[in-house]
C-alpha cells in the first residue's frame, strides 16, 4: 500500500482524461472489440504530412552535426536560441507582431505549460488570497481539469445557447454575467474550443483581453488547433497581440504529438519566468520537435502545409462526418443538435430530452466497440447548483470525426440506436 501525498492522491485519480486516452488504447486492442474510434484526440495520419516529417529525418540523419546535436545537447530552458529566433520572425510574417526570441519559451507539450501556467498563477497567493483560473465558456477542453494542485483551482461561467438552424446551434460567451474579480488569476480559452469546435472572434477575444487586464489578470489563449499553424480552423482565427495575451501552440495537431513540443508567446516578463519553472521541473526541453521543424518555420512551409493539406483533409472529413451523421441520426428518429464546427477535428453534439446522462450512451456504445466521450467531462469549474440547474450539460457527445480506419456508418448507426433508446 502506497501511502500518498494529497499532491499525490490528486495527481494518481482515475480521471475522465486518463479513462479517454485508455480508450484510445483500449481501441486498438486487438482483444477489444473496435467499430469506430471517435474518442481521443490523436490527428489524422495525412501522407502528405507524414512524407515531409521523413525527409526532414533524413535530411538530419544525413547532416554531419544536426542528427548528433539534437540528441545530445541540452537547449536552455527557454528553448533552442535559433529556434526562438526563427519563431519570432514566423510570427511577426505571418500575424504582423513585433516578437522577439525573448517572447517565446518551448516547452514539453503545452500540456506542461498550462500546468506552469495554472499554478503559476492561481491557488493560494502571498497576499494570503486565493485565486483561481476562469474559463469564461465553458465546456473546455477536458486536459485542464486536473491540473489544478490546489482543490477548487477551477471557475467557469456556463454560455448562452443561440439556436442557429433546425440541427445547429452555437455557444456565445455570456458577456454580462461574467465578473472577472480580484479572486481571478488567470483567464483561459482554447480556440478553435475542444470539444465544440467554436472560434470566438477576434473582437471577443480582444473584449475578454482589456475586461481582464483592466484587473491586471493575463488571458491564455490555446490554439493548439488554431492559426497560422496547425490551421485546423474554419473561421477567421487570427489574434490581435497585446502583451497581456499568453498564446499557446503545439507540433501534436499538425502530426508531431509524440515530439511533445509545445510553444508559448507572451511578454517578455512571462517568458523569463516560464523558462525559469521549465528548468526546474524537466531541466530543457526536447529538442527532437524543434530541430525537426525548424527550417519549415524559418522559410514558411508549415503555413503552406496547414493551408493546402491540412484545412483541405480535415475540412472534407468533417462535411463528410457530417452527412453520415445526418442519415443515421435521421434514420433512427434522434432528435439532435450540431454545434457549428468552425475549427479542431471533433464535432459536439446536443440531444435536447436526453432522459439518461451522457455517460450512460458513452458506455452503452463502448460496450458495442463504439468509443465516444460524454460531454459532462467537459464542464469543469461552473457553480455546482447552476449545473445541476440545466441539463443540457448531461445531453451531450464530443465525436472525434477524423478516424480513418474505422466503419464510421455502422459506428454512428450504433451510436444512433443507443441515443433513440433514451431519448422521448
Ligand atoms: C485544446 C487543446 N490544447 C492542448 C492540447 C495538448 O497539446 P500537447 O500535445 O501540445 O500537450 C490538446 C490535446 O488534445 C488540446 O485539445
Amino acid at each position: 500500500m502506497i501511502r500518498l501525498t494529497k499532491f499525490g492522491e490528486k495527481l494518481c485519480r482515475e480521471s475522465a482524461l486518463y479513462e479517454m486516452m485508455d480508450d484510445l488504447g483500449a481501441g486498438s486492442d486487438a482483444g477489444h472489440p473496435r467499430v469506430a474510434m471517435m474518442g481521443g484526440g490523436n490527428p489524422a495520419a495525412i501522407p502528405g504530412i507524414e512524407a515531409v516529417w521523413r525527409t526532414r529525418m533524413q535530411e538530419i540523419m544525413n547532416d554531419g552535426e544536426r542528427f548528433e546535436r539534437m540528441l545530445g545537447a541540452y537547449d536552455s530552458p527557454q528553448g533552442n536560441r535559433e529556434f526562438l529566433e526563427i519563431l519570432a520572425d514566423y510570427f511577426n510574417r505571418e500575424c504582423g507582431w513585433n516578437l522577439t526570441y525573448r517572447n517565446i519559451v518551448i516547452t514539453n507539450g503545452s500540456q506542461n505549460a498550462f500546468f506552469f501556467l495554472f499554478n503559476m498563477l492561481a491557488g493560494e497567493c502571498p497576499d494570503g488570497k486565493k485565486r483561481r483560473v476562469l474559463f469564461p465558456l465553458c465546456p473546455e477542453y477536458i486536459g485542464y481539469a486536473d491540473q489544478g494542485l490546489e482543490p477548487d483551482l477551477f471557475t467557469a461561467r456556463l454560455p448562452l445557447v443561440r439556436e442557429t438552424g433546425p440541427h445547429a446551434f452555437r455557444y456565445e460567451p455570456d458577456f454580462a454575467g461574467m465578473n472577472i474579480g480580484d479572486d481571478i488569476g488567470l483567464v483561459c480559452l482554447s480556440r478553435p474550443t475542444n470539444p465544440t469546435g467554436l472560434v470566438l472572434s477576434r473582437a471577443e477575444v480582444t473584449r475578454l483581453d482589456r475586461m481582464a487586464a483592466a484587473r491586471g489578470i493575463p488571458l491564455l489563449v490555446d490554439a493548439a488547433y488554431g492559426a497560422p499553424f496547425p490551421g485546423i480552423v474554419f473561421a477567421d482565427g487570427g489574434i490581435d497581440w497585446s502583451e497581456n495575451l499568453i498564446l499557446t501552440w503545439s507540433l501534436s495537431k499538425i502530426g508531431l504529438p509524440a515530439v511533445r513540443t509545445g510553444i508559448v508567446v507572451a511578454s517578455e516578463e512571462m517568458i523569463h519566468k516560464l523558462a525559469t519553472v521549465n528548468a526546474v521541473i524537466s531541466l530543457a526541453t526536447s529538442g527532437i520537435g524543434q530541430t525537426l521543424v525548424a527550417p519549415l518555420f524559418a522559410d514558411g512551409r508549415i503555413t503552406r502545409m496547414a493551408d493546402e493539406t491540412v484545412r483541405p483533409f480535415y475540412r472534407k472529413k468533417r462535411d463528410e462526418f457530417i452527412l453520415e451523421l445526418a442519415r443515421a441520426f435521421g434514420d433512427a428518429g434522434v432528435d439532435w443538435r450540431l454545434h457549428e464546427c468552425e475549427g479542431g477535428f471533433f464535432v459536439w453534439l446536443w440531444f435536447p430530452g436526453l432522459r439518461e446522462p451522457a455517460t450512460a450512451v458513452y458506455r452503452a456504445a463502448k460496450a458495442r466497440g463504439v468509443f465516444v466521450t460524454a460531454g459532462e467531462a467537459f464542464f469543469t469549474g461552473p457553480d455546482q447548483a447552476e449545473l445541476a440547474g440545466w441539463p443540457h450539460h448531461r445531453q451531450c457527445l464530443r465525436l472525434n470525426y477524423a478516424d480513418t480506419e474505422g466503419d464510421i456508418p455502422r459506428g454512428l448507426a450504433i451510436l444512433a440506436e443507443e441515443i433513440a433508446r433514451r431519448q422521448g
